[in-house]
């Protein structure tokens, strides 16, 4: 598998498995229903930050977005989001882009990484990011209206170089 910097040009490729992973409204508080152009900035970062797409067989396959969390005096802290197809989710795909990211921000002088808004019952996604070693430094309770679960916590996040 390939990770590279994202073109314009990926974005129709990437958009179909954003609109799913979204629309199932599961992992991600973003506007819902969102057409092709509507929903392109909302993923396609431009420096300082970067959007990146996993490649296999010639197929987009996942992508991710980082850069600075917040601007001005926050910005030596980078975050980040992640999107694997449904097909191809379970393979290491996710964990290959979790990769990226860290080796990213560690060489881009970034003091850590946030994530913001981890759904709590977003079991394999938890997993995940704990075993790349960040912990949850604080679960903000009922923030996300979860279309099985009712209202759960987001997870804060935090890896610390
Ligand atoms: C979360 C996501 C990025 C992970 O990508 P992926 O390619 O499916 O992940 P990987 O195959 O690399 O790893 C998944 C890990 O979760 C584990 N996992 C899967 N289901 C699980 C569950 N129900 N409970 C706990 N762990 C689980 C897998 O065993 C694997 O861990 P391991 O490598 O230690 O065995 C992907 O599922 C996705 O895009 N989900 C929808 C959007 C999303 O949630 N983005 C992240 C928001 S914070």
């Amino acid at each position: 598998m390939e990770i590279r910097t994202a073109g314009d040009e990926d974005w129709p490729k990437i958009y179909p498995f954003y609109a799913a992973i979204i629309d199932e409204g599961r992992t991600y508080a973003f506007p819902e229903g969102q057409p092709l152009e509507e929903a392109r900035p909302w993923w396609m970062e431009s420096p300082p930050g970067r959007t990146v797409v996993a490649v296999e067989d010639g197929l987009i396959v996942g992508s991710a977005k980082m850069g600075p969390n917040r601007p001005g005096r926050g910005s030596h802290v980078a975050t980040a989001s992640f999107l694997v197809d449904p097909a191809r989710q379970g393979r290491g795909v996710g964990r290959a882009l979790g990769r990226h990211v860290v080796d990213w921000a560690r060489a881009e002088g970034y003091r850590g990484i946030q994530f913001n808004a981890v759904v709590e019952v977003n079991a394999p996604a938890v997993h995940l990011w704990k075993s790349l070693g960040f912990e949850v430094v604080g679960t903000v309770p009922e923030a996300f209206d979860h279309p099985e679960h009712g209202l759960v916590g987001l997870h804060v996040m935090y890896l610390r170089f």
